[in-house]
């Protein structure tokens, strides 16, 4: 397994429609491994492959404490969702940014496991939001979208002068 880059907002490949995923294959399998990997280093909840520079309709959760639940997946619906809730968000690709953002307060969710079995989620609280933010990266939307203009170009001039100090 291996760690993976992590792009950071506002680089221009976070924009990127991820495409459905047809191949079940080793090369997912090792994908999947190295995201969860690489989502649990960070620390984090939840990664899309966007985000690693892999615009496929990927996702990894686990919102558990010990990191006993991985979650898997792969070009995930929602088939519905009620309600509403606001809480406050982060994004492995918007370090140290923590904004509310409203979300449904529950969804139902239908995706592919890494074997190509398709399998539906109820969820709410946490990893429903989580889900929904997740999903949001499969169409090239951020976290801070959500917000105003404002505080995203707040937030955009912060992470810039951020990289700049990296570089
Ligand atoms: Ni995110």
């Amino acid at each position: 397994m291996a760690l993976l880059n992590i792009l950071h907002f506002p680089d221009d490949r976070l924009r990127k429609i991820s495409k459905v995923v047809e191949h079940f294959d080793d090369r997912l399998n090792r994908l999947i491994d190295d995201m969860l990997e690489t989502m649990y280093d960070a620390p984090g909840v939840g990664l899309a492959a966007v985000q690693v520079g892999q615009p496929i309709r990927l996702i990894v959760i686990d919102v558990t404490d010990d990191r006993s639940d991985p979650k898997v997946l792969i070009n995930p619906v929602i088939m519905a969702k009620e309600g509403s809730q606001t809480s406050d968000e982060g994004c492995l690709s918007v370090p140290s940014i923590y904004e509310p953002v409203n979300r449904a307060e529950r969804v139902i969710v239908e995706a592919l496991d890494r074997n190509g079995e398709k399998f539906q989620l109820a969820a709410t609280g946490l990893l429903g939001i989580c889900i929904q933010h997740e999903l949001d990266h499969l169409e090239g939307i951020v976290f801070v979208d959500h917000l105003s203009v404002i505080k995203r170009m707040r937030i955009k001039k912060k992470m810039e002068k951020l990289r700049k100090k990296t570089m």
